[in-house]
């Protein structure tokens, strides 16, 4: 596309497509790089276009991503829509040549996350998935223990993730529907599946997985919210999870899943999500051969402890570390996620994330979530094209 050529060279046309609960994290583009700015925005829906009069005031609101590409010319955009549309908005993007923040997870299907790497191979656009939870306090903690051998070489990761907040968050509007997210193997664990895969230096091969719908499916308070998007309903008061109102009309995703991974480099990991919870954390242990990692807590306040020496039981680690960074959310990791984001499209500046593990991330959570749903069959992860894999190989070089 052809950029203005009256703009100076700083100045960085950024569009927002979706403007639901997520599409705040666009407020941190004019920070993380001065001269960066939103400047339109792209919601179907009436609400959401009205939304975007109160958070991105006088840029103009377009109903279609196609609508935008013909008005405006812009450089790079950032997409906050339901998991169901990334594929096919990342592809038109890609395809326009406007470098794409695809919030996670890249897409619900396998076979979608390998057409939107396809289509970034071939046209060469800049494509970054917003898995924000690398930058996260308590990842970065882990990593620096891990990389500095503290434990040895990992074996095993087992995560255990209590989503406390799991009937506002994932069960009172279009996450609830499988048909919308797939799974919450990869909605919600697309994180710490992609992280397991950041501690380890592994990818997973081989998935199985056992899960239910077990406490939402017979709560029957449940309608439709036309214009409200989550923070409208969420409430501590919404407890226990069995007296929930308002619920989405369908609900068919497990909100009990749990899964086996056996990676590439041999590690085995295992990852279990309950969605009805009292409290909100996710909980890693790692064991290497000269020791083990567990984080209590996982906003700062918490505390990742180290046992490094032969003993019984203790409380204390051996070596406590203080997480660092936000005490609640993932501002911090928000943040640091657009600053890459920004400097990798504009700058070429090498990032943390990485597509390639995005994929890895969906492909481990989608065919776990197929695993679940026959029999808890193993299923193997299938390779992605080599000349699609050799195309983001050769991008990391550069
Ligand atoms: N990385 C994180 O920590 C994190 C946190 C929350 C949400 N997310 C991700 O952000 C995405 C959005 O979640 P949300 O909670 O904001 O959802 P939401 O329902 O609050 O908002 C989605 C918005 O997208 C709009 N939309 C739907 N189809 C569209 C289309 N084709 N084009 C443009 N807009 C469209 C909807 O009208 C709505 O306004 C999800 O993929 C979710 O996984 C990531």
């Amino acid at each position: 596309m052809t950029l203005s050529t009256e703009r100076s060279t700083n100045e960085k046309q950024i569009a927002v497509v979706g403007v639901g609960a997520r599409s705040e994290i666009a407020h941190h583009v004019p920070i993380a790089m001065p001269g960066a700015r939103v400047v339109a925005t792209v919601d179907p829906a009436t609400a959401g276009r009205l939304r975007s009069e109160v958070m991105f005031p006088g840029m103009p609101a377009y109903d279609a991503v196609t609508t935008l590409l013909a008005s405006e010319s812009i450089d790079a955009a950032i997409v906050t829509t339901p998991d169901d549309t990334h594929a096919d908005i990342a592809v038109e993007l890609l395809r326009a040549g406007v470098a794409v923040y695809l919030e996670k997870p890249l897409a619900t299907t396998l076979a979608d996350a390998d057409r939107v790497l396809q289509v970034a191979a071939e046209t060469g656009t800049a494509l970054y998935v917003g898995h924000n939870f690398r930058h996260a306090g308590v990842v970065r903690r882990m990593k620096e223990i891990i990389d500095r051998g503290d434990i040895g070489t990992v074996k095993t990761v087992w995560v255990r993730h209590f989503v406390g907040n799991g009937g506002d968050y994932y069960f009172t509007d279009w996450h609830a529907d499988r048909s919308r997210t797939n799974t919450l193997l990869l909605q919600k664990a697309s994180h710490d599946l992609d992280v397991i895969h950041y501690l380890t230096g592994g990818y997973t091969r081989r998935v199985v997985g056992m899960g239910d719908l077990m406490v939402y499916g017979g709560v029957t308070d449940r309608r439709e919210r036309p214009g409200e998007t989550m923070p409208d309903w969420f409430s501590f008061d919404n407890w226990p999870a069995t007296a929930s109102t308002g619920l989405n009309p369908v609900i068919d995703v497990e909100d009990v899943s749990m899964m086996l991974m056996t990676l590439d480099n041999g590690v085995l990991a295992s990852y279990e999500q309950c969605h009805f919870t009292p409290d909100y954390w996710r909980n890693y242990t790692v064991i290497g051969t000269e020791g083990r990692l567990e984080n209590i807590g996982d906003t700062a306040g918490g505390t990742v402890k180290v046992w490094n020496r032969r003993r019984e039981w203790a409380v204390a680690g051996d070596t406590e570390y203080p997480i660092e960074g936000d005490p609640s959310g993932h501002e911090d990791a928000d943040l640091a996620t657009m600053r890459e984001f920004l400097g990798h499209v504009f700058h070429g500046a090498p990032t943390v994330v990485s597509p390639l593990a995005a994929r890895a991330a969906v492909a481990a959570g989608a065919l776990a979530a197929e695993s679940i749903r026959e029999g808890s069959r193993p299923i193997d992860v299938p390779s992605l094209p080599p000349e699609v894999l050799d195309s983001f190989l050769a991008r990391s070089r550069s």
